[in-house]
C-alpha cells in the first residue's frame, strides 16, 4: 500500500510517497481503508520540522482520517466490517483527564499517522462517523472539530453567550457553527471582507477585519457595548493574545488553543484585573468526540470543506493550506 512519509528530511516538498507493506489487524485491532484525509496546521508544524525536532522517521504525517473497516483482528466488539470510522487524535485518550502517556499517543506525531491507503488502529482509537457526513466531511472532525467543541464546552458555553473566533480556519469555522448551533452571538475575525461575508452566512453576527483594523479587540468591545465577550476561542497565541484579553469581559474565559500569530512577550496583567479565566485546549478525549458526533447528527451540522485533493497531490494540499488561502478545512481524497 501507498502512504506519504517523512523520511530523509523535514519540507513539504521532501514528503516521500512510498511503498509499506498492506498492515494486518492484530488481536484488537482494526483494519481501516482510507478514504479522505484533512489538514490541520499542526500537520504543516510536524511536516516542516517546527513541532517535533527530533521526530521518529520515517512517519506517515497527518492526525485526521477517515474511512471503512475492511478486517477486525481477534476480540474485536466495537467496530465491524463496513462500518464507516474516523481516528481518534490520541489513540489512548478516551475519557476523563489527559496525561502525559496519553498525549504522547497522537497519531501523525508520536505515532504513523493517517496520510496512508490503510491503517491498523487498536478499536479503541476509533469513532463511527455521524450517518449524514461523507467522507470527506468526517475526516475533517478528529483534530480541528473536537478541539472547538472542547473549547466551547470548558468555557461554559451558555445560549446567549457572546463568543469570539479569531479568522477563518478549521478549529474557527467549526467554533463558529458550534457556537451558533447552541444559541450564542459569534463575533468573528478574519484578514478578508470576502470570508467575513461568508462566515456570516455560516451564522456569525458580526464580523471584524483584523487586518484593516489593528486595533480589532477594540470595535469588538463597541459591538458589546464596551462588555466584552464572554468567551474567545484562542489560535492566534502570543500575537493575538493581549488583544483577546482587551476584547474579554470581566471573568470571561478564553481557550488557549494555537500558535498562528507570532508575538514575543505577553503582558499577563490584564488577565488578572479581568480575573479571566485561561485554560490551555488539547484536542479531547474519545468520550468528547462521541458526544460532538451526537450534537452533529442531531443538528445535521455539515463541516465547511473548502477544496479536496487527489492523494497524488497531497503536496499541494499542503502549500495551498500554507498559503492561509482556505475557509475552512482542507481535505485530501485517498
Ligand atoms: N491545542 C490544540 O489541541 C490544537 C488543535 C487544533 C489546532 N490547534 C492550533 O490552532 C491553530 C489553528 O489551527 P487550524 O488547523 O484551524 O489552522 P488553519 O485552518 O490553518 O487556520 C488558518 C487561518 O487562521 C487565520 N489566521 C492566521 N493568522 C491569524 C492572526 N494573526 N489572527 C487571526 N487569525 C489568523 C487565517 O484566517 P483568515 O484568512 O480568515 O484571516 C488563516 O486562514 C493552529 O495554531 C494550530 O496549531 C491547536
Amino acid at each position: 500500500m501507498k502512504a506519504y512519509e517523512i523520511k530523509d528530511g523535514f519540507g513539504i516538498d521532501a514528503l516521500a510517497l512510498s511503498e509499506r507493506p498492506d498492515p494486518k489487524p492484530g488481536p484488537g485491532q482494526v483494519k481501516v481503508k482510507i478514504q479522505a484525509v484533512s489538514l490541520n496546521y499542526r500537520d504543516l508544524l510536524v511536516i516542516k520540522g517546527l513541532y517535533h525536532p527530533n521526530l521518529r522517521m520515517p512517519l506517515i504525517p497527518c492526525s485526521d482520517g477517515a474511512g471503512e473497516v475492511v478486517a477486525v483482528g481477534p476480540g474485536v466488539s466495537r467496530v465491524k466490517q463496513g462500518d464507516r470510522v474516523a481516528g481518534i487524535f490520541m489513540q489512548s485518550w478516551r475519557a476523563g483527564e489527559v496525561d502525559l502517556g496519553k498525549a504522547k499517543s497522537a497519531l501523525g506525531g508520536s505515532i504513523d499517522g493517517m496520510l496512508a491507503e490503510s491503517v491498523v488502529l487498536y478499536e479503541d482509537g476509533l469513532v463511527h462517523l455521524p450517518e449524514h457526513l461523507s467522507f470527506e466531511e468526517g475526516a475533517t472532525l478528529p483534530c480541528a472539530a473536537l478541539t472547538a467543541w472542547n473549547a466551547l464546552m470548558a468555557g461554559g458555553l451558555k445560549p446567549g453567550d457572546t463568543v469570539l473566533t479569531l479568522g477563518t480556519g478549521g478549529v474557527s469555522l467549526f467554533a463558529l457553527q458550534f457556537a451558533a448551533m447552541a444559541g450564542a452571538r459569534v463575533i468573528a475575525t478574519s484578514s478578508s471582507d470576502a470570508k467575513l461575508q461568508r462566515a456570516m452566512q455560516l451564522g456569525a453576527s458580526a464580523g471584524v477585519n483584523y487586518r484593516q483594523t489593528p486595533e480589532w479587540d477594540q470595535q469588538v468591545l463597541d459591538l458589546t457595548q464596551g462588555m466584552g465577550v464572554d468567551l474567545v476561542v484562542e489560535v492566534g497565541g502570543a500575537g493575538t493574545l493581549e488583544s483577546s484579553l482587551r476584547a474579554l469581559r470581566m471573568g470571561g474565559h478564553i481557550s488557549l488553543i494555537g500558535v498562528l500569530a507570532k508575538g514575543s512577550e505577553v503582558n499577563p496583567l490584564p488577565a488578572v484585573m479581568k480575573a479571566a479565566r485561561i485554560q490551555g485546549i488539547l484536542v479531547g478525549s474519545r468520550e468528547m468526540f462521541e458526544t460532538m458526533n451526537r450534537a452533529i447528527a442531531l443538528h445535521r451540522l455539515k463541516p465547511v470543506v473548502d477544496r479536496v485533493f487527489a492523494f497524488t497531490e497531497a503536496r499541494e494540499a499542503l502549500h495551498f493550506m500554507e498559503s492561509g488561502a482556505h475557509f475552512g478545512k482542507v481535505v485530501i481524497s485517498v
